[in-house]
């Protein structure tokens, strides 16, 4: 399949085009190699996809129009792997103005840049987009169901991953595109992005410093393993449906001192803590429901966090990424 891949260089986005070019698809990769965290990072993400004969990659910003839509006419894409955003919470409360921008707008000019290939093609590419769990922000109960409203965000990311998730409802709705739109909850493992948890506290803890923790420890995450996504997604890609909204989560919340403790055991390190109280961006608990993703695309999250955390550890080791 020729599949257009958007944040190709990002942690989740370059995992999928390895996984998609090593079974003979084409990927045609587009990011705009922003400096969000360290550049080098996505240097070598894509260094590590160029080798494959059906890469190729361009440097283009989703939030450039005319741009996008001529990545796309020429590409011709059989299916859209929607990836690229601003990700992070918490810099969203910092910066709220250019999640609307990438986010909302962004995704915006992909999808109608996409539009004139309905006619081109004969039908409509399918697309996949990644959303988050977060939209549930802290009034859903647990496990969060895809029919929960989703309508109380807690921060700017996620109220613009729900805009856009509604935006892409819009499109399918008028133009046909088969959707699947998958709420990942809390993504980790190698090629990690470093200001995420498990990276900012594995430094904090070699490097000494203390960490901090909200709530003494007590928010509990629904960590799932970055290869489990992968599967998820590439089984959205060849499954399309008419329009579905599927969380891709693990199913089985951890507090984030287990994670430390976990941590702590796989670097022979104690941490020092500072607790201090959760900003009002931070829900309790993410806790996806997977029951709609085993159902609809044959989901199967097999990754323990013990387990998958070892393997980041690993990996950081190897590639001497922390000191
Ligand atoms: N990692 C997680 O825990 C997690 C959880 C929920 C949802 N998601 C979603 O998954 C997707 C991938 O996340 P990730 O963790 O790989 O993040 P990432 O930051 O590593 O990847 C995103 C990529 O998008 C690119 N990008 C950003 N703005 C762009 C623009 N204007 N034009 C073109 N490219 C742009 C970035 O350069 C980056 O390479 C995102 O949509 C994110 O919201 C991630």
């Amino acid at each position: 399949m020729r599949i257009l891949v958007t944040g190709a260089a990002g942690f989740v986005g370059s995992r999928l085009s390895k996984v998609l070019l090593e079974r003979g698809d084409q990927v045609l990769g587009l990011d705009n190699l922003n400096d969000y965290y360290d550049l080098s990072l996505k240097e070598r993400h894509l260094a590590d996809l160029r080798p494959h004969p059906g890469f190729s990659f361009t440097k283009t910003d989703l939030c450039d129009a005319p741009a996008v839509a001529k990545q796309i006419a020429s590409f011709a894409p059989q299916a859209i792997a929607h990836l690229a955003a601003m990700a992070a919470v918490r810099y969203s409360v910092q910066h709220p103005l250019i999640y609307g921008h990438v986010n909302v707008q962004g995704t915006m000019n992909l999808l109608d840049a996409a539009r004139p290939l309905c006619d081109s093609l004969g039908s409509p590419p399918r697309c996949v987009i990644a959303s988050t769990g977060s939209v549930y922000g802290s009034s859903t109960p647990v496990p969060f169901k895809e029919d929960a409203p989703a309508d109380r965000p807690l921060a700017p990311y996620p109220a613009s991953k729900r805009a856009m998730e509604l935006m892409a409802h819009s499109y399918h709705h008028l133009w046909h595109f088969p959707t699947t739109i998958l709420r990942f909850f809390n993504v980790y493992g190698p090629h990690g992005r470093p200001d995420m948890m498990p990276w900012q506290w594995s430094a904090q803890i070699l490097k000494d410093q203390e960490l901090t923790l909200y709530d003494g420890g007590k928010l509990k995450r629904d960590w799932t393993y970055v290869d489990d996504i992968v599967a998820g997604f590439v089984s959205a890609l060849d499954k399309p449906l008419d329009f579905e909204i599927i969380n891709l989560g693990c199913g089985r919340p951890v507090d984030n001192l287990q994670i430390i403790s976990i941590l702590e055991s796989l670097w022979g390190k104690k941490a020092r803590r500072k607790d201090i109280p959760a900003p009002p961006s931070e829900p309790k608990i993410t806790y996806a429901d997977v029951t709609k993703a085993r159902k609809l695309l044959g989901y199967d999250p097999k990754t323990p966090v013990e387990q998958g955390l070892k393997h980041f550890v690993t990996w950081l080791q190897a590639e001497h990424l922390l000191p």
